[in-house]
């Protein structure tokens, strides 16, 4: 199983961006999560196309962009141009989940989809056999440095055995909430790509993320 920790820059210093992203590169990090925010589907705007396609020309990192956007599928090749690996689209933002899936990967990227916590696994019923990963929001989305909305370790335990039953091989993330105590739980359920905004980017990065890559690296391992 490929574990990964991942973190979330929306809770970066965006007055020194690209230096914090060098210091999550050298600390070991192989995934970055960059979530983009339209005012529409979540309350606030963070950052969009520009500031990727300029981040991307700085980092050899893997691009997970998790867009809590309205109609995404209006965005694929934007986003593919500025250096996305992954879309991860949310369930509740696209009218034809099963075409947008398509375009992603058509495009060349790998497709994810997201979650938001009242919105039931039933609904990916029909299209997970063509999905790369699966987003389990644990806060609803929208702002950093929430706290865990703790129904989510039981979301995360159905859906591996949804993943597995079907012989599957699809990865689940986690986002929201995610810190030195709660990563036990979700890794334990059976996520394997975990985001960490705050508890990452609030104090010494790279000591926060040798603390959280201490437990995946340990998930790796077991
Ligand atoms: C929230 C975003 C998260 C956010 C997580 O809507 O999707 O990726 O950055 O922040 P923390 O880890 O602080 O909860
Ligand atoms: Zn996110």
């Amino acid at each position: 199983m490929n574990y990964q920790l991942c973190p979330s820059i929306l809770s970066a210093d965006f007055n020194r961006l690209g230096e914090q992203i060098r210091e999550v590169e050298a600390s070991g990090v192989e995934w970055l999560h960059i979530d983009v925010m339209d005012g529409d589907f979540v309350p606030s705007i963070s950052f969009g196309i520009p500031v990727i396609a300029s981040i991307r020309r700085e980092s050899r990192l893997f691009f997970d962009v998790h867009l809590m956007v309205t109609d995404p599928e209006r965005y694929i090749a934007d986003f593919k141009t500025a250096g996305a690996d992954m879309l991860t689209v949310h369930a509740e933002a696209c009218r034809h989940l099963d075409r947008t899936l398509d375009a992603i990967h058509e495009k060349g990227m790998k497709a994810g989809v997201a979650l938001n916590p009242a919105t039931p696994l039933c609904t990916l019923e029909h299209v997970l056999h063509k999905i790369d990963m699966v987003l389990i929001m644990s806060v609803n989305p929208g702002f950093g440095g929430q706290v865990y909305l703790p129904e989510s370790t039981r979301k995360i335990q159905m859906l591996k055995k949804m993943v597995q039953e079907r012989g599957l091989s699809v990865d689940i993330e986690v986002d929201g909430g995610i810190n030195s105590e709660t990563i036990d739980l979700v890794l334990k359920a059976g996520a394997n790509i975990i985001v960490a905004g705050s508890a990452v980017f609030s104090g010494d990065i790279t000591e926060n993320i040798r603390r959280l890559k201490e437990k995946t690296d340990a998930a790796t391992r077991c």
